[in-house]
């Protein structure tokens, strides 16, 4: 018995609002999409029914054309901005009109291996939808196999190095005076700078005012990159969607030809002159030559082998706390800005999957013992230092909570991802 064990329930007992958790409550009072799959990992450690309703209040709010966004605004809450308004989201609930990391059918088929009978009718209804999203990010975001994103916000890795190249190149005009919130709640150097926040806010503005129409943002954005986050997830979960379609009868063509093409298409994302996976600016048709935490997703996605495992081991034995999320030899790497350096333990959770699917089980441990010493040293925080392990960003963070209770406990029994087909 761990008292973390009791910390991490608690906070996700605290950052229930009733089916569904925010991140935290202040600085993100708002359900995020995969924020969400992750705390139903963790509510799954000690209710599962919890974890099932978490998913479910996710779909609620997908659109007609099949995405789900990365916020639902269930109920208005002042302390964040940019809210549902400045968005004018278009689906059935007020939301976001961007996405996020479709990591949902990969915990969804890991869910229903814990209780297969139980959880038959919740997967049955939810494969068609997590069919139609899969299937609005390849005909909206991918580009011959490689996934994009239109908003940085969508990678779920905000302000990391890989958009500075990107965002040079936007003028960010037109944009209303507006009033952070985040930095009210968090440290100002460890959040975004307001450089970044303009062209964030220019982006969304964009979307807003042709009322999320995908077909002219494809055209006249002048942000559309390719990324590892999205590729990589979307692969594997094409994978894990696959396996559920298969044991449900649920037809499988069309996404045995997604998997094909995203194969093929994830080698955009290999930069030959770094040796690595990064990301692939669609306007210049240049690499972003960083190597982030997103790169060592691609065991993750079964693909590339082991050409990544060189800069994995050089990168881990440099810092006393993995994965930075910016490589530590970069040159805007930053330990303790948000995506630009911090460790964060979702993503630890992901790369150690996929590493010891990848026969690296000596490391993928390795990973998880780290990342356990990093949230007994800094606690439930929403990212942390690489050098010392000393929180920033948000306290008592949901999926912090439940990486630890789904995976880094040593004492849970914790939430194994099925190994991909
Ligand atoms: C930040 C993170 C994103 C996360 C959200 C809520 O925007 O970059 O990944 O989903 O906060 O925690």
């Amino acid at each position: 018995m761990d008292d973390l064990d009791e910390q991490a329930r608690a906070i996700l007992k605290g950052n229930d609002r009733g089916g569904y958790t925010v991140p935290t409550g202040g600085l993100y009072p708002y359900q995020w999409n995969w924020d969400s799959v992750f705390a139903a990992a963790g509510f799954a450690e000690h209710d599962l029914s919890r974890a099932w309703e978490e998913i479910e209040t996710l779909f609620s709010g997908q659109w007609s054309t099949g995405m789900v966004p990365h916020i639902i605004f269930h109920k208005v809450d002042p302390s964040y901005f940019p809210g549902p308004d400045i968005w004018g989201g278009v689906g059935p609930l007020p939301s976001s009109g961007i996405s996020q990391p479709p990591i949902a059918a990969t915990f969804i088929r890991a869910l229903h291996a814990l209780d297969p009978e139980g959880s038959e009718a919740r997967v049955r209804a939810l494969i068609p939808r997590l069919r139609d999203w899969h299937r609005w990010f390849f005909d909206w975001r991918g580009e011959g196999g490689a996934i994009c994103v239109s908003h940085p916000w969508e990678t779920g890795r905000d302000n990391c190095p890989d958009w500075d190249g990107p965002f040079a190149n936007i003028q960010p005009e037109g944009v209303e005076q507006y009033y952070r919130r985040d930095t009210t709640h968090v440290k100002e150097d460890e959040r975004p700078r307001s450089y970044d926040y303009d062209r964030y806010l220019y982006l969304v503005k964009l979307g807003h005012d042709c009322g999320w129409d995908e077909a002219h943002l494809k055209e006249v954005s002048p942000f559309r990159v390719a990324d590892p986050t999205m590729t990589f997830t979307l692969l594997r979960a094409n994978r894990d969607l696959l396996a559920l379609s298969q044991a449900f009868g649920e037809p499988t063509d069309e996404i045995e030809g997604w998997i094909a093409a995203i194969e093929a298409g994830s080698e955009q994302l290999w930069n030959p002159e770094i040796g690595a996976y990064d990301c692939l600016d669609m306007r210049t048709g240049e690499h972003t030559g960083v190597i982030s935490s997103a790169s060592f997703l691609h065991w993750f996605a079964g693909v590339g082998e082991d050409r990544m495992l060189a800069h994995y081991d050089r990168i881990t034995s440099d810092v006393r706390f993995s994965m930075p999320s910016t490589d530590p030899a970069h040159p805007q790497y930053e330990p303790r800005r948000y995506w630009r350096g911090p460790v964060w333990g979702m993503m630890n959770w992901l790369i150690a999957t996929g590493l010891h699917e990848a026969g690296h089980e000596d490391r993928a441990e390795a990973l998880r013992l780290n990342t356990a010493e990093v949230i007994r040293t800094g606690g439930f925080a929403e990212y942390f230092d690489p050098r010392d392990g000393s929180p920033a960003g948000g306290r008592n963070f949901t999926w912090t909570a439940a990486t630890w209770l789904g995976w880094a406990s040593p004492n849970t029994k914790g939430i194994t991802c099925p190994v991909s087909s």
